[in-house]
This record gives structure tokens, C-alpha cells and sequence, in this order.
């Protein structure tokens, strides 16, 4: 069943075509990756698909329905939620907080009941903390539930990202480099955790330039320059296409194109 679909879909900036009439669709429980060069429209995609943009052509669906015009809480709702390349954190909040944030987009609210504490009230606080409790262990950090985000490593905090995002009982999540600046062993955790999203059929939409790990967990790769697709397939499809491994050799050097062949 397809959960996510983009159709022709583009925006652009100034002259500049962020991205250009793109298409693709992603199955249920899939891991399905987005890559490109810097600038190559990934994080826009994203925008897009998450709502915060408006694509200026093309059509956006989630479970067959037409969503395209659609805000991000409304989104939410949905079923979609995401990360964001840039680190979202409340630092000086605890992890446990930090998730319980993402949870509340997931309750009913009522002002004067919260403001008078009622038994109701109460009750869904204790559900909210563990239920955050439970996104902390599935990512590897309950022992860190009390502690001030600002403290944890940052291979922690990408995967305390991952842990907020899920607190909407998400069917579809999109991962914005939930590698990026991680080191090999913090990114073979967020491997795992990824693949552990994947296994509770949640569909994972994933961006990242770390290519030793998309080419290991993703089921298709879809690969974007300058705003278009120049290619999609299974991992060794995608390393080796021509039209990518010229993207990536122009872009920055073979450093990408050669971790991918690995
Ligand atoms: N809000 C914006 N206003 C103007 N230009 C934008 C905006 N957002 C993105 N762009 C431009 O759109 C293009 C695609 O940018 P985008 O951030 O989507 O790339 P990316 O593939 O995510 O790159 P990276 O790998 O570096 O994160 C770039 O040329 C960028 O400068
Ligand atoms: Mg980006």
C-alpha cells in the first residue's frame, strides 16, 4: 500500500528551482531514502511534503488522500511526522520533557481543566510521561529521562529527536540527517533505531549523506540534483548509475560516490 506519494511536485525560490516536478511513491513500512548533493532540493522536499511549504506545482498524498495544501498540525494528525536537519531540542529541559512535548500534539486539552488540575488531567500527565518513558527506551535513552537535554551527547540528542518525533504515533516519519555529525558508532545507533521504526511498519522517509548507511537500510533509494531526480532503485541500482555518480563527483570530490560502492 502506498503511504506517501509525491506527483510532480516543485517550488522554487527566487529563479532558483528548488525542486522540480518530482515524483515518487513509498510503501508501508518501507525505508525509503531521499539523497542528493547539497542544495539538491532534499530538505525542500521535505517542507513539502511536511506541509510547511507550499509547492507551487504537483500534488502530495498521504494514504491516497490529496493533502497538498495541508498545514503541518493538520498533517500531524494524519499520521506524518518528522525531524529536522538542525537540532530541535529544549535544552534545558529533560529528555523526558522533550518527548513529552511531542506527545501533547496527541491529547485532548482543555485549558480550565488543566488550569484546575483535575483528576482527568493528572491522569493524562501520567500517561504522557510514560508514554515518553516508552520512546526513551525504544531508542536506547531511559536512563537519561531525568536528565537536562543540554547535558547528553549528541549522538543522544539525534536520537532523542527520533524518540519526540514518534510520540505522535506517527505512520509515516521523515528523518532529515538523523546522521549528520554523528560518529560511527552514534550513527550504527541510529541505524538500529531506524531500522527498529521500520520493523513496527511505520514507513521511514530518510535523508542523509552518510552512504554506508542508506545503502544498508534502505529498501529504494531516490536520488535528487539540483532540485531533480536523476535516478531511482535499490542501493545497487543507484551506486551504479552513471547520472549519480556524476552528480556526486561534481559536487564534492568522490568521497560520497566511493562510500557508497563500499
Ligand atoms: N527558504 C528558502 N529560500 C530561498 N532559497 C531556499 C530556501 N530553502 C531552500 N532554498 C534553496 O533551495 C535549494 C535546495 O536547498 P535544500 O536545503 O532543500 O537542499 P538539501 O538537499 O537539503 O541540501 P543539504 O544536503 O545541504 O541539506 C538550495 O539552492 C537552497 O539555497
Ligand atoms: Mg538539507
Amino acid at each position: 500500500m502506498t503511504v506517501v506519494a509525491a506527483e510532480g511536485v516543485g517550488i522554487e525560490f527566487g529563479g532558483v528551482k528548488a525542486v522540480d516536478d518530482v515524483s515518487f511513491s513509498v510503501r508501508q513500512g518501507e525505508i525509503f531514502a531521499i539523497i542528493g548533493p547539497n542544495g539538491a532540493g532534499k530538505t525542500t522536499l521535505f517542507n513539502l511534503i511536511s506541509g510547511l511549504y507550499v509547492p507551487s506545482r504537483g500534488r502530495i498524498f498521504l494514504s491516497g488522500r490529496d493533502v497538498t495544501r495541508l498545514p503541518p498540525q493538520a498533517l500531524a494528525t494524519c499520521g506524518l511526522s518528522r525531524t529536522f536537519q538542525n537540532l530541535q531540542i529544549f535544552f534545558r529541559m529533560t529528555a523526558a520533557e522533550n518527548v513529552m512535548v511531542g506527545r501533547h500534539l496527541h491529547e485532548r486539552r482543555n485549558v480550565l481543566a488543566h488550569l484546575c488540575m483535575l483528576p482527568s488531567v493528572i491522569r493524562q500527565n501520567k500517561a504522557t510521561r510514560h508514554k515518553a518513558e516508552e520512546l526513551l527506551a525504544f531508542v536506547g535513552l531511559l536512563g537519561a529521562a531525568d536528565r537536562p537535554a543540554g547535558t547528553l551527547p549528541y549522538g543522544a540528542l539525534k536520537r532523542l529527536e527520533i524518540a519526540r518525533a514518534l510520540a505522535t504515533e506517527p505512520r509515516v516519519l521523515l528523518l532529515d540527517e538523523p546522521a549528520a555529525g554523528c560518529n560511527a558508532v552514534e550513527t550504527a545507533e541510529v541505524d538500529a533505531v531506524i531500522q527498529k521504526i521500520a520493523a513496527q511498519d511505520i514507513t521511514v522517509v530518510l535523508v542523509e549523506h552518510d552512504m554506508r548507511m542508506v545503502m544498508k537500510i534502505s529498501s529504494r533509494i531516490h536520488v535528487l540534483d539540483q532540485g531533480r531526480t536523476i535516478a531511482e532503485g535499490t542501493a545497487d541500482e543507484v551506486r551504479n548509475n552513471a547520472a549519480v555518480i556524476a552528480a556526486y563527483l561534481g559536487a564534492h570530490g568522490s568521497r560520497e560516490a566511493e562510500r557508497a560502492r563500499r
